[in-house]
């Protein structure tokens, strides 16, 4: 890794929730730095704080405690508003259930988080949609409504979705979850281009192979870090795709 700008860093980070009578100390002080370019796994067992860690770091929830640099930019000191607007500026999000509006054409989803920039007129959000459509090879399917496109073709809608405002980072949870092999690696392959083009990607994951794609791996447990590492013998995914066996060349 080159001597990149830190994007992220979190540091005595703790999150608890209340339920009822019981405190759940989901992370106990978390240190984590992610420079410019990176590709990072947050990997864990089950309940070990991974999405608590990524909806903080995404803006969706604040932690209850410690600090978190965005970009330069400190959110503890900033409103609810606020972080809506870095929300939707500086952060892409891409989910295991894809969450893309139903009866909503590809191209209208992918387009959907620049309504919400006010600089943005609707002739540029419209060729800024086909673009990010077009970098996840999608161009073909833009009219299609989500339920007629397959798993892997909606998480590359979502993909598209989460690149079109151009964020300084994108965070996955799961994004392979619900998908075969084949596509999965079709998911990987994709990720793997738009990080080699600079753009810095946090994935959660508790599949060793999948993060196996990654440049570093960063393992949770019980609400800590308990190892991280750089990842040697990087996988290729689409040098993978090119060698599965053919009747795992399940679609397309
Ligand atoms: N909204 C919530 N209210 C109460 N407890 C929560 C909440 N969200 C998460 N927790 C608890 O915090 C801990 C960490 O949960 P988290 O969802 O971060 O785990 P995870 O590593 O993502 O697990 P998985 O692999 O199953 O998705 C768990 O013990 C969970 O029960
Ligand atoms: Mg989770």
């Amino acid at each position: 890794m080159k001597n990149q700008k830190t994007i992220i860093e979190v540091s005595k980070l703790r999150k608890d929730f209340y339920v009822g009578e019981i405190t759940v100390h989901a992370l106990k002080g978390v240190d984590l730095q992610i420079k410019e370019g990176e590709f990072v796994a947050i990997m864990g067992t089950s309940g070990s704080g991974k999405s608590t860690m990524l909806n903080i770091l995404g803006c969706l929830d604040k932690p209850t405690d410690g600090s978190y640099i965005l970009d330069g930019v400190s959110m503890g000191e900033l409103s609810k508003n606020e972080l809506a607007g870095l929300r939707n500026n500086k952060l892409g999000f891409v989910f295991q259930s894809y969450n893309l509006l139903p009866r909503t054409t590809a191209l209208e989803n992918v387009e959907l988080p620049l309504y919400y920039n006010p600089n943005v007129k609707a002739k540029e959000r419209r060729e800024r949609g086909i673009a990010a459509l077009e970098a996840v090879g999608l161009a073909d399917r833009m009219h299609h409504m989500p339920n007629q496109l397959s798993g892997g073709q909606q998480q590359r809608v979502a993909i598209a979705r989460s690149l079109v405002n151009d964020p300084v980072v994108i965070l996955a949870d799961e994004a392979t979850g619900n998908l075969d092999t084949h596509t999965s690696y079709e998911i990987m392959a994709l990720l793997q281009d738009l990080n080699e083009k600079g753009k810095t990607i946090v994935f959660v994951t508790h599949e060793a192979d999948i993060a196996r794609f990654m440049t570093r791996n960063v393992m949770f447990r019980d609400g800590h870090i308990i190892r991280e590492e750089m990842v040697k013998d990087r996988l290729n995914a689409a040098e993978m795709l090119k060698n599965l066996p053919v009747e795992e060349n399940g679609e397309e």
